[in-house]
């Protein structure tokens, strides 16, 4: 496995793999890797010739700047876990090496930036779409892999993609979860244990959700009941919880027939803050 910290090394290695390997696919990866990092590293290396795994952690994706200094460190144990899923090269460049100066350019995606993540993370998405496009420039992979837990961020890189022609397909690769149904997360590393207990209540309200939906519960009824009940736990702030519509993310009251929704929630658990969703597809009987 071979390490690069430096976009010259990169180029210089890419540019031999490009004349020898027919794909090259690019998982980026902001480190503290868990099974939810593997599950996109094994796709990649099962659709792909030549596995590229980037860790960065992009400051300018974060819009508290404690979340940011507090993000998980863990590149030994990221190096060792690559090393034995045998990925091929991984990147990790220094802020500076990617940001030698600064950014001045700005990426807008207006149906997205006002709403769930966007409205709560003001600037989350300029900053991902900023380094995705940076890291598939420099890569120039054939097929880049995120993961459906960041099904918003999913959706506007495939908007970036698109819309610029960047001629990468884009593999969502669905949530890996813990035995009790938490979504893995770098962020779970720093659950307190009263915390950790309670985080599985996410995943358990989207769950029930999915399934009074499907049973033509309304959504309005459903929502209220599930609400009351998360607001009822002291540890936990629970920021939104919503019905949307695929692909525009547009907020809906009720599922029509013959289309595709996720129900999407976002809640803090002490000082943490955690996301999850679940699709839901309505087809007509
Ligand atoms: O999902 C992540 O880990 C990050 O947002 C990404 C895509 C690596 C960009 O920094």
């Amino acid at each position: 496995m071979k390490i690069v910290k430096e976009i010259e090394a990169l180029k210089s290695v890419l540019n031999h793999v490009r004349g020898t390997f027919p794909s090259i696919g690019l998982v980026p990866t902001m480190g503290a890797l868990h099974q939810g990092h593997l599950a996109l590293i094994r796709a990649a290396k099962s659709q792909s010739d030549y596995v590229v795994v980037s860790i960065f952690v992009n400051p300018i994706q974060f819009n508290q700047v404690k979340d940011f200094e507090n993000y998980p460190n863990t590149l030994e144990f990221d190096l060792e876990l690559l090393k034995k899923e045998m990925v091929d090269l991984v990147f990790i460049p220094s802020t500076k090496e990617i940001y030698p100066k600064q950014v001045g350019l700005s990426l807008s995606f207006p149906n997205f930036d006002n709403m769930l993540e966007g409205k709560f993370r003001p600037g989350h998405f300029n900053g991902v779409g900023i380094v995705v496009a940076k890291l598939l420039h420099l890569v120039q992979p054939d097929l880049a892999f995120f993961g459906q837990k960041d099904l918003q961020q999913a959706y506007v890189i495939n908007l970036l993609v698109e819309g610029l022609s960047f001629g990468v397909k884009i593999v969502v690769v669905p949530t890996v979860r813990e035995e009790d149904g938490l979504a893995f997360s770098s962020r779970n590393l720093r659950l307190g244990l009263a915390e950790r207990k309670i985080a599985p209540k996410l995943y358990e309200t989207l769950s029930l959700a999915k399934k009074r939906l499907l049973h033509k519960k309304t959504w309005q009824e459903v929502k209220r009941t599930l609400t009351k009940e998360l607001e009822g736990i002291d540890s936990l702030k629970l920021e939104y919880f919503e019905l949307v519509r695929l692909p525009d993310f547009v907020i809906v009251q009720h599922c029509a027939a013959d289309a595709e929704f996720a129900l999407c929630i976002a809640a803090h658990l002490g000082d943490i803050r955690l996301i999850d969703n679940e699709i839901i597809g309505f087809h007509p009987e």
